[in-house]
């Protein structure tokens, strides 16, 4: 029996995207599952293609070629880089790489999907960030927690002005990793490869958040900093120098009046990756935390008086940001989809002019507020933030 065709299967055939990605180990295990992931569940313009796993050690690529997918490995990134079939770039390798990487991708005329923290240094981010304006190629930076479905409803209850004019932003973002003095030291204990610890690796984060769910500017901050264990030992046991914090707490004031607390630390035993947002507003409030991430806690002062208290409301049902696609209400997701929906956007986002966002203009906005407060912390004053 002759079975028809379905329309779906008679359709022509959507156009690749070809994605290289650079790095090969955690982010590149999460991206490289978006990648694939992505075209399953969202309708896109393209079909999204796992075409290059790019790195440095022959044995090392191909086995990640195979483990996440790819129709190609390469230890050559000049060569992928000439290939006029690659349309996108990701940058999955350590923080003193994304600069020369992107900007070596963005003069080959690719789009750009950097991980957080874009550069090393605000002039480093600008110059990025200009190349790609000139190049006219879209970028995108990996804030993946902006959409977390949870996260999303609460920048769309602020920016629909539930809870009122934001005044407070208080924001923590918590690691254990680093608090035994035995755990091992990596390139993320090195200011050359990482810039600095918990602050551009956690503080990032929870400045990108502020900046999505507020659309609040920062105007001044204060910072303080330290390094609990200050050498140690490396894969081979010699003992390494720690240049960077273990913990990086700042204050900060936002133009229009508000202020903020933020604390980042890899040193709190039995925090494993507690990142937490609470705004408060002049007529209510809203409260996140990654370990909950489908929830959102929303207080309102115009709920009936006798019924005034903080609700949890589940955010996987079909009003909710994302949740339509993926499963039934109630069926909850994890840390995985937030880089998927990233990438979604992304893609969805090649084929309109509105601007993908976090971009280059966020990354150069949060590395600004990270350099203010490095400043601030080593001068012991209140700095500017100028971006
Ligand atoms: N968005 C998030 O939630 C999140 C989480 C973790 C890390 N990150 C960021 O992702 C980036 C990578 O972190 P990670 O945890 O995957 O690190 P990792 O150490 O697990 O992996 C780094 C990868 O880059 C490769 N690499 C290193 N130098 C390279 C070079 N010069 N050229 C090509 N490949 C190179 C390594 O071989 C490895 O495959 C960092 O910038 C980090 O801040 C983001």
């Amino acid at each position: 029996m002759v079975t028809s065709l379905s329309s779906a299967s008679r359709s022509r055939p959507k156009k690749p995207l070809r994605i290289a990605m650079v790095g090969h180990a955690f982010m590149g295990r999460a991206h490289s599952n978006a990648i694939r992931q992505v075209g399953r569940f969202f309708d896109l313009p393209f079909e999204v293609v796992p075409q290059v796993v790019v790195g440095r050690d022959p044995e090392r690529v191909e086995a990640a070629r195979q483990k996440f997918g790819f129709v190609e490995g390469s230890v050559d990134l000049d060569a992928v880089l000439a290939r006029e079939d690659i349309d996108v770039i990701d940058v999955a390798t350590p923080n003193d790489t994304h600069g020369p990487i992107t900007m070596a991708a963005l003069r080959a005329g690719k789009h750009v999907m950097c991980e957080k923290p874009l550069a090393m240094t605000v002039k480093e981010a600008k110059a990025m960030r200009d190349l790609a304006a000139r190049k006219g190629v879209r970028v995108a930076l990996w804030h993946n927690y902006r959409r977390a479905p949870a996260a999303s409803l609460a920048q769309r209850i602020i920016a629909r002005g539930d809870i009122g004019t934001v005044r407070h932003v208080r924001a923590i973002y918590l690691q254990d990793w680093l608090a035994s003095p035995d755990s091992p030291w990596s390139w993320r204990n090195d200011r050359a490869l990482c810039g600095s610890g918990a602050h551009g690796d956690l503080n990032a984060h929870l400045i990108d958040m502020t900046r999505f769910l507020t659309g609040l500017e920062f105007a001044e901050v204060c910072g303080m900093e330290e390094t609990f264990t200050k050498t140690r030992k490396d894969g081979a046991g010699k003992r390494r120098p720690v240049d960077v914090d273990d913990a990086f707490a700042f204050l900060a004031r936002f133009d229009g009046g508000a202020i903020g607390t933020f604390e980042a630390t890899r040193a709190a035993p039995g925090r494993k990756n507690y990142n937490q947002i609470e705004i408060n507003g002049t007529k209510g409030s809203v409260r996140w935390n990654l370990e909950r991430m489908n929830e959102l806690e929303v207080f309102r002062s115009d709920d009936a008086a006798d019924c005034q208290g903080f609700r949890t409301v589940m955010c996987m049902d079909g009003p909710h940001p994302y949740a339509a696609n993926w499963w039934p209400d109630g069926h909850i997701i994890g840390y995985e989809h937030t880089f998927v929906h990233t990438l979604a956007d992304f893609v969805l986002s090649l084929k309109g002019r509105k601007p993908f966002h976090p971009n280059f203009d966020d990354g150069v906005a949060v590395q600004a507020v990270l350099e203010a407060s490095q400043k601030s912390a080593a001068s012991r004053r209140w700095v500017k933030v100028r971006a």
